[in-house]
């Protein structure tokens, strides 16, 4: 498995494998990998990328001031190793400096799918990640790119960017992974301790809740999102962000009687900023086309 930390060397190794005809599958990360990460790498694999390139990269860019820039769990070497074992073929690991060089002034900036939701609660945080994917794209020029459902506002954005910019790369999402008893894993689980831990499952709890109403006939947005809430404003250590439903498509608002629904939370647990989503009435092949 191949380290690379510059662009240029990325971008020498895209060229390499696209002139001996193989299919790119990129799988982004921010590091800290767990069982969620290495599914998207299988996905890249089953989707038919010849061979896959990993990317850690702790994006300073999307952090707003005061949030988790500084204590966001890193662990290069194991993450390395997993990648290995999983059989990626390179990993690009740029450093700050090489992202964003001294005079670095240009963002992407995706409208009206990054507002509302995670959007209006990390202002600026879609830009980072829409600026920095466009970059990563760019480096190492994939065929496919592999990204988690758990963040299902960030898909829609990466959707709308490579749509909008013509990058001509399938995106693809990857269902969520879920621990044994519910909980949606994310690097930031590694933030809850003891109680909070166990707090952390109102989100899915929810969720699975609102599932069991639409599975037994339920159809009103407003009753589905008001089971999902409850979880979480019925749970002490929870604090509340958002739960909202919307449509599975376009992520727009929807409220009355549906046929399928996106229901996305997000909760303050501890010290831990988490997210979880469910689409219902809907499989989502329609968002694996871009
Ligand atoms: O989902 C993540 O890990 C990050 O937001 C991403 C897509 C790698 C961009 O930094």
């Amino acid at each position: 498995m191949e380290r690379i930390r510059t662009p240029s060397a990325m971008r020498a190794w895209a060229d390499a494998r696209r002139a001996e005809g193989a299919r790119i599958g990129l799988v982004p990360t921010m590091g800290y990998l767990h069982e969620g990460h290495m599914s998207l790498v299988s996905v890249a694999k089953a989707a038919g990328s010849e061979v896959v390139a990993a990317t850690i990269f702790v994006n300073p860019m999307q952090f707003a001031p005061g949030e988790d820039f500084e204590k966001y769990p890193r662990d290069e070497e194991r993450d390395l190793a997993m990648l290995e074992a999983a059989g990626v073929d390179a990993v690009y690991l740029p450093g700050v400096g090489e992202m964003y060089p001294e005079g670095h002034q240009t963002f992407v900036d995706v409208t009206g799918v990054s507002q509302g939701l995670c959007g209006a609660e990390r202002p600026g945080h879609f830009r980072g990640v829409a600026t920095v994917v466009a970059k990563l794209f760019l480096a190492a020029k994939p065929h496919a790119a592999v990204f988690g459902e758990k963040d299902c506002q960030q898909l829609a954005v990466i959707r709308a960017m490579t749509r909008d910019l013509d990058f001509g790369i399938e995106i693809i999402g990857a269902p969520i992974v879920r621990e044994g008893d519910g909980l949606a894993m994310s690097s930031r689980n590694a933030y809850l301790s003891g109680e909070d831990r166990i707090a952390a499952r109102c989100l899915s709890r929810g969720l699975f809740r609102a599932k069991a109403l639409f599975d037994a006939g339920e159809r009103d947005a407003g009753t589905l999102v008001g089971a999902a809430r409850k979880e979480i404003e019925t749970e002490p250590r929870a604090k509340m962000e958002y739960a909202e439903g919307r449509d599975p498509d376009t992520l727009a608002p929807i409220a009355g009687r549906v046929e399928a629904v996106t229901i996305l939370l997000a909760a303050k647990v501890g010290p831990a900023r988490l997210i979880d989503n469910i689409t219902l009435g809907k499989t989502i092949p329609g968002r694996d086309a871009s």
